[in-house]
């Protein structure tokens, strides 16, 4: 309501007596949606074309040469049969306006440029005074906009997942960042999100673990590193669990050549049987079994892996400022969620018995989607039975409007099959309010050195790397109080920015070097372009520190930017309201990187022509609320990707 009052005064004074707002526009908080309002009201009153019809139509321009604003007259949808003359037709009846510079007609697309001084005067306070909050816009995740009394929409981001036991691979790493940035972005668009964490914990395999663990465990080791050793033990376990299934197969032959050579097989066969019986196969099929009824000895040993395994976790997952609200898993589904969803399966005639399984077929929705098992002979539940059961307890437990899965293209098909089913047995609004976020793979990312089979050991490397890059600059890094701490972030920094630098379904190559350079669109380069505006006002309030206590956003005047390079950065500052938007749209954090780096560059062409050490004191007042305002934008946007702003470097 502030907002909105200052921004009346404020175009109250160029002649604007009512502040625009058409309907789905927020002109108090996103200052393209007050021009556009503002446009689309001028062009109604020339044209007789409905608000509703041109509001929508005005674009914010890619670049910034092409103007701020442009309209495709075929969106005006007018029968019209020659629209350049259309263009030119509209072009001609723009009456002026105190807010627009002029308007350009390139063939049929309308250009709109935005006066410079009232676009600075609005743009940077607002920024100034929104602050920390600058862009987002919380009416997105209302229930009803008009009234938020009804409550905020309720969010589930599943990201991460990693399995217990088994490497984090680049599948887990792409998850956990782009997850990350879907929850900030929804939690800034006014969501009411959910964190979730859905573990890979459960199965045979912990059996198998934890026979492992009687033979090669060390108590000492699991408290250290848990994630690392019972890494360690799964691989030795598992390779006698090989060793004794070719030995098996090895036997069996050798039966059946005894037997075709009608000779005495029994001594073989007692071997067979030694090693089916106790052999760490069945050994773990035993201990499983022991776990799924509940056996308080053999699910306590499991629950004290997990336990120190989330544990471990959620350390590094601080490092890259995540933290879960829920670490469900595989485990945690009830078997009377499942035996629910079968039942429901059969009733609605989802699924069928096949040789004593149970599958459901797809193929007569899709070839594609294929038959899927979702129960075993021997009664056993999968992978998919357990996401279809979760997915019920997760809706009695949330009430979700939405719920996003944020999981490799691998498993296209299997949530694919999953949200299918869900449909098939009637749960359509469930079904439809769940979506997977995709995304292609990392290539080349086993390191020379074999270690980054974990996410902290990724890390690490990548820390280590920034480090001796920071190094190479002694003078500045003497001047960083915690350089190890420093190039952490770097390097986490470095390790995010490449990855959410594509569009998500690319492919993309771990490319050390390259993302650890200060130099091209990098993180660091960002974290640097950040580092830089913060040292700016340490210098300024180092040479004149009365400055520290003026309130800038009302102190400044603004009109004094008239640079060029002031007023594209300016009109760069005013578009991150809009980009946020654009990217709930998306769902792409390219959409936000793009938008930060299109910024840095601005920024890095003003420092020549916009100084402030040795400018007049008003100037220098405008130029500090300038970059004050950058400083903030750089920082809401990186904060929203997942990333800690350094202040020096
Ligand atoms: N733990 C699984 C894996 O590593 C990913 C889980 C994805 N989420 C789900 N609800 N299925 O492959």
């Amino acid at each position: 309501a502030q907002a909105v009052e200052a921004l009346t005064g404020k175009l109250k004074t160029l002649g604007i007596d009512e502040l625009p707002a058409e309907p789905n526009t927020y002109p108090a908080l996103n200052p393209f949606d007050l021009y556009r309002s503002h446009v689309a009201e001028l062009l109604s009153k020339s044209t007789g074309i409905d608000t509703k019809i041109i509001c929508p139509a005005l674009q914010r321009t890619v670049k910034t040469e092409h103007g701020d604003l442009q309209m495709a007259v075929a969106a005006l949808r007018q029968k019209r049969k020659d629209m350049k003359e259309f263009a030119q037709e509209i072009a001609n009846g723009f009456p002026g306006s105190p807010l627009i510079e002029k308007v350009v007609v390139m063939d049929a697309l309308l250009m709109f440029w935005f006066k410079a001084q009232p676009l600075t005067s609005l743009v940077v306070p607002a920024v100034l005074k929104f602050g920390k909050s600058y862009g987002f816009n919380n009416f997105q995740g209302l229930r009803d906009p008009a009234d938020p009394s009804k409550g905020r929409k309720k969010m589930i981001v599943e990201f991460s997942s990693p399995n217990i036991a088994k490497p984090f691979h680049a599948g887990h790493l792409r998850s956990t960042i782009i997850g990350g940035f879907l929850a900030n972005l929804y939690d800034a668009g006014g969501w009411d999100v959910t964190r979730m964490n859905y573990l890979g914990d459960w199965g045979k395999q912990y059996g198998v673990l934890a026979i492992g663990f009687d033979l090669f465990g060390s108590e000492e080791k699991l408290v250290e590193n848990p994630i690392g050793h019972l890494y360690d033990v799964y691989v030795k376990i598992s390779k006698i669990q090989k060793d004794e299934e070719e030995k098996m197969k090895e036997l069996k032959a050798k039966i059946e050549g005894l037997k075709k050579e009608e000779k005495d097989t029994s001594e073989l066969e007692k071997q067979l049987q030694e090693v089916a019986d106790n052999g760490v196969d069945e050994g773990a099929r035993k201990y499983f079994k022991r776990m799924t009824e509940g056996e308080p000895v053999a699910l306590g040993i499991w629950k004290r892996f997990r336990d120190l395994s989330i544990e471990k976790y959620k350390r590094t997952y601080a490092r890259l400022n995540i933290r879960y609200d829920d670490y469900s898993g595989e485990s945690q589904v009830k078997d009377e969620s499942m035996d629910h969803a079968a039942k429901v399966m059969e009733e609605m005639k989802v699924s069928e018995n096949s040789e004593g399984a149970i599958i459901v077929d797809l193929t007569k929705y899709s070839k594609k989607l294929g038959k899927a098992v979702v129960r075993k002979k021997d009664g056993t539940s999968l992978y998919l039975t357990r996401d279809i059961a979760a997915v019920s307890e997760r809706y009695e437990k949330y009430k979700f409007d939405k719920m996003i899965y944020v999981v490799a293209s691998q498993q296209d098909l299997h949530l694919a099959q999953l949200f299918k089913i869900l449909e098939a047995m009637g749960y359509k609004d469930l079904a439809a309010a769940c979506t997977h976020i995709n995304f292609g793979m990392v290539l080349g990312m086993s390191t020379r050195k074999g270690t980054a089979k974990f996410l902290d050991d990724i890390l690490e490397t990548v820390a280590e790397k920034m480090h001796e890059v920071m190094r190479t600059n002694q003078a500045k890094y003497e001047q960083v109080d915690n350089p190890e701490a420093t190039a952490d972030i770097l390097g986490i920094s470095a390790v995010m920015v490449q990855d959410m630098k594509g569009k998500r379904i690319n492919n993309y190559t771990f490319d050390m070097d390259r993302m650890t350079s200060f130099e091209g669109d990098t993180g660091p380069y960002l974290q640097y372009a950040h580092a830089r505006l913060c040292s700016i006002t340490r210098k300024v309030t180092a040479a004149v520190p009365e400055i520290a206590n003026i309130d800038l956003a009302s102190a400044a005047d603004l009109t004094l930017i008239t640079e060029t390079q002031g007023i594209d950065l300016v009109r760069q500052l005013a578009a991150w309201p809009d980009i946020f938007i654009n990217t709930l749209k998306t769902q792409e954090p390219t959409t936000v990187l793009t938008y930060l780096f299109k910024l840095t560059h601005a920024l890095s062409s003003s420092y020549d022509h916009l100084q402030i050490l040795g400018s007049e004191r008003e100037t220098m007042l405008a130029r500090l609320a300038l970059y004050t305002a950058a400083r903030q934008t750089l920082n809401n946007g990186m904060r929203i990707l997942g990333l800690s702003p350094v202040e020096r470097m």
